[in-house]
C-alpha cells in the first residue's frame, strides 16, 4: 500500500484483521485500521501511535519512511491505548522525541506508561513549527476522551482528527478515498464513501454516540479552519468526500435520523419475534424503510447502528420477572447511556400472566424525550394479528415516515 499522503504526510499505520471485537465488544467483520501519520519537514512529527499487538509491523513503516532520520515530536491526540499504546516504544527507540499533548494528557501518559520527562504541553491554539509546516493544536474534550485534541497542519490544510470522522473497517488497495477499499468486502462499492458508510454508522453510534453535544461543539470550533484532508485515527484519509463525511457526523451527532424504523427485538419463545415479523411486513407493504435486529441472535452493534440511522425505533421484549427481556432492557439502557434524541418510539411485546414490559419500555423512552406514537402493543399469550395490531402500528409509522 502507498504510504504517501502528500510530499510531507507518511501514512504509518496498522491494519487490525486478528481482532474480532473491538474493545471487547463491538465485532469487527473486516478489521479495523489503527491511523498514524509522519509529518516530514526539518523535524519530524509522529502523530499518535497504534496498538500494542503491531509493535514490529508499526516501527517498521516508520523506519522506511524516515531511514536513519529521528522523531522530533510524538503528538498525542488521543489516549485511548488502540492508539498509544506504542508510546514507551517510540520513547525507547528515539529519546530524544518530545510527547506532545495538553493538561489533561499528561496524568494518563504518567499512569498508563509511566512517562514523565520531555513532555511539552499544549493548549489551544498553541503551535509548534517542523520548519516550513506548522501544527496547531486544538482541544476538543470528550471526542472520544476528556484529553482529545486534534492538530491542524495549517500550509496543507490537513486536520488529524483523533477518533473524530473513524470508520470500522481495515484499509485495502488504498489510504485515502480516492481508491480505498473496504478490507475484506466482496462486494465493495467503488466509492470509498459509499464502501464504509456502514461501518462509519457503526463506530459513530458503538464508540462516541454519547458525545454528540461535545462532537457538535468541536465541529463549531473547527468550522473557521479551511479543511482540504482529514487524517482520522480509524478508516481512510478524507479528500474526496471532506463535505458527506462532516454532513454525516454533523447529522450522526445531532441525532437526525433519516425517515424509517429500526425494529428491535428479543424472544423466549417466538411470539414476541413474530410481532416484529409481522411489523416488518407490514411496513414492508407500506413502503417503509426499516431494519430489524434479534438481540437474542447478534451483537448489539447493528441495532445501535440502526437506531442512529433511522428516525423511528420499536422496540419489542416479552415480560419476564415482572420486567423487560433482559436483552431488551440492556440494548435500552444502551440507548439511554447515548443520550439519544428525537426519536418516534413503539413498544410491544408478549406475557402470559401480567403485563409489564411494554409499560416499562415505555418509561425508559419517555425519559429520553421520545415521541410515543403508539400506547404500546402488550398481547397475551401466543402472537395474532387480532391480539397485536401491527397493520395499525404501520399505518402511524408510514404516516409520519412519509409526511
Ligand atoms: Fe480509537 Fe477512542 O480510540
Amino acid at each position: 500500500m502507498n504510504s504517501r499522503i502528500s510530499e510531507r504526510i507518511r501514512y504509518v499505520g496498522v491494519n487490525d484483521l486478528k481482532k474480532s471485537l473491538f474493545e471487547g465488544m463491538w465485532p469487527l467483520p473486516f478489521g479495523v485500521s489503527y491511523n498514524s501519520y509522519l509529518v516530514i519537514d526539518d523535524k519530524v512529527a509522529l502523530i499518535d501511535t497504534a496498538e500494542a499487538g503491531y509493535a514490529a509491523e508499526y516501527m517498521e513503516n516508520i523506519r522506511r519512511e524516515l531511514g536513519e532520520r529521528k522523531v522530533d515530536y510524538l503528538v498525542v491526540n488521543h489516549m485511548e491505548p488502540d492508539h498509544s499504546s506504542l508510546m514507551s516504544m517510540i520513547r525507547e527507540a528515539y529519546p530524544e522525541a518530545r510527547i506532545v499533548g495538553n493538561a489533561k494528557t499528561v496524568p494518563m501518559i504518567k499512569g498508563y506508561y509511566g512517562i514523565c520527562e520531555n513532555l511539552h504541553i499544549v493548549k489551544e491554539g498553541d503551535s509548534i513549527s517542523l520548519g516550513n509546516s506548522t501544527l496547531t493544536f486544538h482541544m476538543t474534550p470528550m471526542v472520544h476522551w476528556p484529553e482529545t485534541m486534534m492538530t491542524y497542519f495549517h500550509e496543507e490544510k490537513t486536520l488529524f482528527s483523533g477518533d473524530a470522522f473513524g470508520t470500522f473497517g481495515a484499509l485495502a488497495d488504498g489510504i485515502t478515498d480516492a481508491g480505498a477499499r473496504l478490507y475484506g468486502c466482496s462486494d465493495a462499492a467503488a466509492d470509498t464513501f459509499e464502501a464504509f458508510n456502514g461501518e462509519m454508522l457503526r463506530y459513530y453510534s458503538n464508540i462516541v454516540g454519547k458525545y454528540g453535544q461535545t462532537v457538535q461543539a468541536a465541529m463549531k470550533k473547527l468550522a473557521g479552519l479551511e479543511i482540504s484532508r482529514i487524517c482520522s485515527t480509524h478508516g481512510p484519509v478524507w479528500e474526496k468526500n471532506i463535505a458527506e463525511v462532516v454532513s454525516c457526523y454533523d447529522r450522526l451527532s445531532r441525532y437526525e435520523g433519516e425517515k424509517g424504523v429500526c425494529i428491535v427485538y428479543a424472544s423466549m419463545y417466538g411470539n414476541t419475534e413474530k410481532a416484529a415479523m409481522s411489523l416488518a411486513a407490514e411496513l414492508e407493504k407500506r413502503g417503509v424503510r426499516y431494519a430489524v435486529h434479534n438481540l437474542c441472535t447478534e451483537n448489539v452493534s447493528y441495532a445501535y447502528r440502526d437506531a442512529f440511522r433511522y428516525d423511528t425505533l420499536a422496540v419489542g421484549a416479552p415480560t419476564y420477572n415482572n420486567d423487560i427481556f433482559p436483552p431488551a432492557f440492556s440494548f435500552m439502557y444502551g440507548v439511554s447511556a447515548r443520550l439519544m434524541k428525537n426519536r418516534a418510539f413503539a413498544a410491544f411485546g408478549s406475557f402470559t400472566w401480567a403485563g409489564a414490559s411494554v409499560k416499562l419500555l415505555n418509561e425508559m423512552a419517555s425519559k429520553l424525550g421520545f415521541d410515543l406514537i403508539s400506547e404500546g402493543l402488550s398481547f397475551p399469550q401466543a402472537f395474532t394479528p387480532e391480539k397485536c395490531d401491527m397493520a395499525a402500528l404501520a399505518d402511524t409509522i408510514a404516516s409520519q415516515v412519509t409526511e
